[in-house]
């Protein structure tokens, strides 16, 4: 039933550096860790990182989504978070992405321009970055068929979005 599925959008202001983030495998072992769990509760969404913060859509089972939240609610790794959506919605718009991810980097740059949004370098503030992502992540009734493609960060991290089954 569509009432089964619950999703929750949030942003949030990382607590490190760019630098300590992406080196030391710290963002590769979050979203490892991240997607066996929501992999494991059918939790599925994608995780933006601009390297000042994040933006993740959760979206699955209301009982999973809300228990994986009260732990990133918690989480150290990041601080300043804010609620943009919490409710039951029609159907998963990541479905098969235990967690999909999308750093900034000057390929996610060309594709945001691409669908008309502006580049996402540059001197604008995190909250306009992330309401520009939402919109072409989640409203946006443009199709995103890039979101499967590979690699958004050069550091090893595997696909830009891990399939969930
Ligand atoms: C930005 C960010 C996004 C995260 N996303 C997820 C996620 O989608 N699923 C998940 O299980 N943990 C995620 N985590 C990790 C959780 O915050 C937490 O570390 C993990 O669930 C372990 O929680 P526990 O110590 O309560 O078991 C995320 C952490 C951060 C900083």
């Amino acid at each position: 039933m569509s009432d089964d599925i619950f999703r929750i959008i949030y942003k949030s202001t990382a607590a490190h550096p760019a630098e300590v983030m992406q080196g030391h495998g710290h963002l590769a072992r979050l979203l490892a860790d991240a997607r066996r769990r929501n992999h494991a509760a059918d939790v599925s969404g994608v995780l933006v990182y601009t390297g000042l913060g994040f933006f993740q859509v959760l979206e699955g089972p209301r009982a999973g989504v809300q228990s994986i939240f009260e732990s990133i609610l918690v989480d150290r790794r990041h601080h300043t978070l804010a609620v943009i959506e919490m409710d039951f919605i029609a159907e998963r718009r990541f479905e098969g992405w235990a967690m999909g991810f999308l750093g900034t980097t000057r390929e996610l740059d060309d594709r945001l321009n691409g669908v008309g949004l502006g580049p996402v370098g540059g001197p604008e503030s995190l909250d306009r970055l992330l309401r520009r992502t939402l919109l072409v992540l989640v409203d946006s009734p443009i199709s995103i068929p890039w979101l499967g493609a590979r690699g958004a960060l050069d550091d090893g991290l595997g696909p830009a979005l891990a399939r969930r089954s």
